[in-house]
């Protein structure tokens, strides 16, 4: 039996400036047209998360790949995972620095290996050992960052620290799609957090915290502040609640609401079902985000969830 398919994406959750609504709404919608040209010409929810994630990665106006935020020693250091609900094969990558496109590498990781999970010089060698060319750290570092962070850093020498997340700057993307088979998937890229310390992991690519699929449950996509979802495994959290019946806009709204209560947590997830059901929820003032389907294509950065 053939499904409709259907795309939903996100370019990140925080307090997003009217400055740079434009460039998240043009990022969006090229990811939601390169991953539907996957879904429409019949091929794989995992081809069309990789593909509409390869884009948002290639725009500086993301915190994925070039343009992302730096460590607290001045590099991009960047986490991926990518995850298939037929076969719950799954693949993620992080601490990478030499990488354009981890998603890439990810998917790599979930094709090509064993294993579900490779960092730092370990997951870089894998991936040139598969073809992939390893760039330099510099190549991904932009100077709007290079200003954030001195900035984050002047104002962390003052004692002011923005504990809240959502006030400090562009933030991680991600894709969930069904397919004409009826299959789902789900990919998440960062460079994680602003100033974080070099080595440290967010939710972003681990399974289940900011990235899930799962046919029988659902596709899930966080972005925001990832300590609190990785505490909560939010993305599994919320697609459990599908699997027992809760309609996924209600469980995404739940899921958002059971951060900010159990954790003050702050962020957004993108949550869709293999009856092509989706929720998008968020508690961070703006959120930007697509869905595409065969009847059209529909983008949202609302001040609210
Ligand atoms: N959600 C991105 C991170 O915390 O790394």
């Amino acid at each position: 039996m053939r499904t409709e398919p259907i795309l939903v994406v996100h370019g990140g959750a925080w307090a997003m400036p009217d400055s740079v609504v434009d460039d998240h709404q043009r990022g969006v919608q090229k990811a939601l047209e390169a991953g539907w040209s996957v879904l429409a010409s019949g091929g794989s929810a995992l081809k069309a998360v990789e593909e509409a994630v390869v884009v948002m990665e290639d725009d500086e106006t993301f915190d994925a790949a070039k343009g992302s935020f730096l460590t607290r020693d001045g590099r991009v250091q960047m986490d991926a995972l990518i995850m298939d609900g037929a076969t719950l094969r799954a693949g993620g990558v992080g601490c990478v620095e030499h990488l354009r496109n981890p998603v890439r590498a990810a998917r790599l990781v979930l094709s090509e290996s064993p294993h579900v999970y490779f960092v730092a010089e370990g997951a870089e060698r894998f991936a040139a050992e598969h073809g992939m060319k390893l760039i330099d750290n510099s190549e991904l570092v932009i100077p709007r960052e290079r200003e954030r962070l001195a900035i984050a850093q002047a104002k962390a020498a003052a004692g002011e620290h923005d504990l809240t997340f959502a006030g400090s700057g562009h933030d991680t993307v991600g894709a969930i799609a069904l397919d004409v088979n009826g299959h789902l998937a789900a990919a998440t890229s960062t460079g994680g957090t602003l100033n974080k310390a070099p080595g440290r992991v967010g939710d972003s690519s681990l399974i289940g915290c900011g990235c899930y699929a799962d046919d029988q449950s659902a596709a899930v996509s966080c972005t925001g502040w990832g300590e609190p979802m990785m505490k909560l495994v939010l993305g599994k959290w919320a697609a459990d609640r599908v699997q027992t019946g809760a309609a996924p806009e209600m469980a995404a709204r739940e899921a958002i609401g059971y951060l900010s209560s159990r954790l003050n947590g702050h962020g957004g997830m993108i949550l869709l079902d293999s009856r092509g059901r989706y929720g998008i929820a968020h508690n961070t003032p703006r959120m930007a985000w697509g869905m595409r389907h065969r009847e059209g294509s529909y983008l949202g950065i609302e001040i609210e969830s």
